[in-house]
């Protein structure tokens, strides 16, 4: 068995590939190849990227695509995507084609509240708590003054101080449920920082309140840190036309289209296993533009799948209605979104890709990837109450098949245009393949 290691962060990076590849795999010289392979070249850009994190070996590629035509509130935009999902960036593209002609998406962003807690435990009257907290309101501010005056500049900062009783919950539990405005900043260090004053703060003047008594003097503050369900950071994205322009094949009339697409929206609305993919897909959209645009995808998720479950199951983030002839179909979701700090201007592809988008505040960055995350749906929907998504997606699928069974440039020709008619399955692929040899 291996040996735990101790010191291993102090090790330069090709020690700590070499124990790495001795210790983990079963051929080491293969496994470092594998690692360097994968090096950038540029020296300086391989440094930007070990010093992101820690115990940096190599880079993760994923690929980043561009999915063209997407009319936001009458502005064009080509919006890159960072996934390694086959058929993500064809959906989108397909989808903003579709409603290009259509008058496109109209968007429009219904509240930017960021919310951070400092939870603390107070063992005594409420009332004087209360109290305690309505005199010490104007020193939270000021000892934090120095803090929000950058922010302040560019028109944000703290917007209220709340005390919370939480004791019905947990027994002494108190809070105090901060909000900020953080304008173009995903704000996380601006208001963990604010909020570890205020816990300073509140434990500082505790100490000395001539009405509490020696109890009630020792606040204890359990942590102090920002929230990412943020229900009031809130876009809405939509797209809507008369029934009779949806036209999508001729297979199927663009009522029966519309009833089916209502139908399924309206399933999962009601039924948690499919909510969970119905999202799922439009996290593919929402994900691959907050990653290609250095957001933290992990904050995002979790703040939406929080807020899909609001009123007590998980439910839809997308609805769809028919009203007098005009079927309309939209989203609703919280994205807390940056477009200044964090990677923006670090990371050169982030850089380039905020570029791309005409670089947006973070308002109209929320309702880029807004969009984004409605058009993967209505791409994902429409193929599933129609085809089915296995068709694409196989299509899609084809090349990553081909490639992992050695195909060269004119076999992948040939296959690619021969599952043009045939059902894309493994089976099928390979048999293809092996006949193709055979025959040449
Ligand atoms: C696959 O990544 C996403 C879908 O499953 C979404 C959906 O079912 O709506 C196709």
């Amino acid at each position: 068995m291996t040996k735990p290691i101790s010191g291993f962060s102090k090790l330069s990076k090709e020690q700590k590939i070499d124990w790495l590849a001795t210790h983990y795999t079963t051929n080491p010289e293969a496994s470092k190849q594998t690692i360097a392979q994968y090096w950038n070249q540029n020296n300086g850009l391989q440094q930007l990227h070990d010093e992101f994190i820690e115990n940096t070996i190599t880079n993760l590629y994923t690929p980043l695509g561009i999915a063209p035509n997407f009319l936001i509130n009458d502005r064009l935009y080509a919006i890159p995507m960072a996934i390694e999902e086959s058929s993500v960036v064809a959906a989108a593209s397909k989808a903003a084609k579709f409603w290009m002609n259509k008058g496109g998406f109209s968007t429009n962003v219904l509240g930017t509240e960021k919310v951070g807690q400092v939870h603390f435990i107070f063992k005594g009257s409420f009332e004087k708590l209360t109290l305690f907290f309505k005199s010490i309101q104007d020193i939270l501010h000021a000892e934090s003054a120095h803090l929000t005056e950058s922010m302040a500049k560019r028109g944000g900062g703290i917007s209220k101080i709340e005390l919370r009783n939480k004791t019905k919950d947990l027994d002494h539990y108190y809070q105090l449920h901060c909000t900020f405005e953080t304008k173009d900043a995903m704000g996380a260090n601006f208001i963990n920082s604010c909020l570890e004053q205020f816990a300073t703060t509140l434990k500082g003047e505790a100490l000395t309140y001539a009405n509490f008594n020696e109890d009630e003097k020792h606040i204890e503050v359990v942590m102090s840190i920002l929230s990412n369900y943020v229900p009031n950071c809130l876009v809405r994205a939509s797209v809507s036309c008369p029934v009779e322009e949806l036209k999508l094949s001729n297979e199927i009339s663009p009522q029966l289209f519309a009833e089916k697409m209502i139908r399924a929206v309206a399933i999962a609305k009601v039924e948690p296993y499919r909510a969970v993919t119905h999202n799922k897909g439009i996290m593919n959209g929402i994900d691959a533009v907050v990653l290609a645009t250095g957001n933290d995808f992990r904050a995002i998720e979790a703040g939406v799948h929080a807020y899909a479950s609001r009123n007590g199951s998980y439910s839809s983030l997308t609805h769809a209605e028919v009203k007098g002839g005009i079927f309309k179909f939209w989203i609703e979701l919280p994205l807390a979104l940056g477009t200044v700090g964090g990677l923006t201007k670090l990371h050169p592809l982030v850089k380039l890709n905020l570029e791309i988008l005409q670089n947006p505040s973070a308002k109209e960055l929320m309702q880029i990837i807004a969009v984004a995350g409605l058009a993967q749906n209505f791409a994902a929907v429409s193929s599933l109450v129609t085809t089915g998504i296995q068709k694409g997606h196989m299509k899609m699928h084809l090349l990553n098949m081909l490639n992992q069974l050695g195909a060269n440039a004119n076999e992948k020709a040939k296959l690619t245009a021969h599952f043009k008619t045939n059902t894309v399955t493994h089976r099928g692929v390979a048999d293809a393949l092996a006949q193709l040899r055979k025959t040449s």
